[in-house]
């Protein structure tokens, strides 16, 4: 399958240049004008569309975008388990399923190709993710104190049923050290060893978190983590908000890929991630949305526009996070954390996730700089077309693998349902 996008706008240095992309198999093979023995399955026709790497969401809960707006401006703990978990209990699998594809539905809109999701409910963000085309990284969010073998045992029968898929890939997911005691966080790190797989957990999210931890282990979060092994493991940390510096030294130390929530932090009132210490540190820095529960949306470009300024203005420094560097934290770091390989750069030999943003609106003119055109002027609402692993998803701002008109209607019956 050959696809050429023609004539879009690429950086070139310090300026833009104007050219082609040809892809074959999901792989760009060629920029620049291409060969003329390339024969073209489909052609799409660039002009006035700058092209970026597709990003990677590296931290979401699918199914919670049935929960948007659904428990808002309360303390964190509050909104955990007073707003949010009295009406997950309720959700079943289906109703999951449609909040995923909604979360899929939105993330296309808005450039992402690739998500690494923590659910409780096993199939369903793969089922979603495979129906429209997305990459995935899936894991069942693991809490107990009482072995929770039940919760594994769904975990290996979802990567059993999914394994044949070949952009769905698993982590184990010990959802955090207070939702998990001692012996499963260890059951759930030997396990991820014995399957090879990664793991996923929320790290020293809030001062709570923290605190508790110091009066109960007597020591930080991080270093709880690191003293129980789980490190020893390839590991993606979300949120790592409130950290020491000896922390920054453990999660640098260990090779821990930090997915940072830049909008979720804010929005639950737990504070800003120290990005710029940890990626003078030398941690993979990756960004994340969080779900629709906490933030309440699943835009990227909102998360580079934080991200950036953020850490500007509480380091006072204007060079701290430039546009270019976050553009890596939310495509190329993001993929790095998740185990796929060339994937987040538009380059030849690399995976074909690429996005198409229209820059025949006010707010992208005159388009000088592409990384601030990206960061700095973006709401995400330019993306016109999304082409994941050499595919179009998305074509002139229609979904090409999602029927929005169905999906609305589920969604509206399961918020009758959660509602009343
Ligand atoms: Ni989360």
């Amino acid at each position: 399958m050959n696809l050429l996008i023609k004539n879009v706008i690429l950086p070139d240095g310090d300026k833009l240049k104007t050219t082609d992309i040809a892809v074959t198999d999901g792989i760009i093979v060629k920029i620049g004008c291409a060969d003329e023995n390339f024969k073209a399955d489909e052609i799409i026709e660039g002009n006035n569309r700058l092209a970026i790497p597709a990003f990677v969401n590296a931290h979401t809960h699918m199914y919670m975008s049935a929960l948007r707006n659904a428990a808002d401006d309360l303390p964190f703990m509050e909104w955990l388990f007073n707003g949010v978990m009295p009406k997950e209990d309720r959700l079943n699998g289906e109703q999951a399923y449609w909040g995923s594809l909604l979360s899929c539905a939105e993330m296309i809109k808005r450039g992402c190709a690739t998500f690494c999701d923590m659910h409780l409910f096993p199939g369903n963000s793969a089922k979603a993710a495979a129906e429209c085309g997305m990459r995935a990284v899936v894991s069942r969010g693991l809490v107990g104190s009482d072995g929770g073998q039940k919760r594994l045992d769904d975990q290996f029968a979802e990567i059993e049923e999914w394994k044949h898929e070949k952009n769905i890939k698993f982590m184990l997911a010990p959802h955090a050290i207070y939702t998990c005691d001692k012996e499963y966080l260890l059951k759930i790190s030997s396990e991820a060893k014995r399957l090879g797989l990664g793991l996923n957990i929320h790290l020293s999210e809030s001062k709570a978190e923290f605190n508790d931890c110091m009066r109960d282990n007597g020591c930080t979060p991080t270093e709880y983590v690191a003293s129980l092994g789980l490190f020893e493991n390839k590991t993606l940390a979300a949120h790592c908000v409130q950290l020491t510096e000896n922390d920054i030294s453990l999660l640098a130390k260990y090779g821990v890929s930090v997915a940072s929530n830049p909008k979720s932090n804010l929005k639950l009132g737990n504070g800003i991630a120290p990005i710029y210490q940890l990626d003078q540190a030398g941690v993979n820095v990756c960004i994340g949305t969080d779900s629709a529960a906490s933030n309440n949306s699943l835009n990227m470009f909102s998360e580079l526009n934080y991200m950036t300024l953020l850490h500007k203005g509480t380091n006072y420094d204007s060079t701290a996070i430039p546009a270019k560097k976050a553009l890596d934290f939310a495509t190329v770091n993001g993929a790095k954390a998740l185990g796929f390989e060339k994937l987040g750069k538009i380059e030849e030999g690399w995976a074909a996730d690429i996005a198409l943003l229209d820059t025949d609106v006010p707010q992208m003119m005159p388009l000088r700089n592409y990384y601030a055109a990206i960061c700095y002027c973006c709401d995400g609402s330019e993306t016109d077309t999304l082409i994941i692993d050499g595919k179009v998803v998305m074509k002139n701002k229609e979904l090409l693998t999602i029927d929005t008109e169905r999906l609305y209607y589920e969604i509206n019956k399961i918020v009758d349902f959660l509602d009343n």
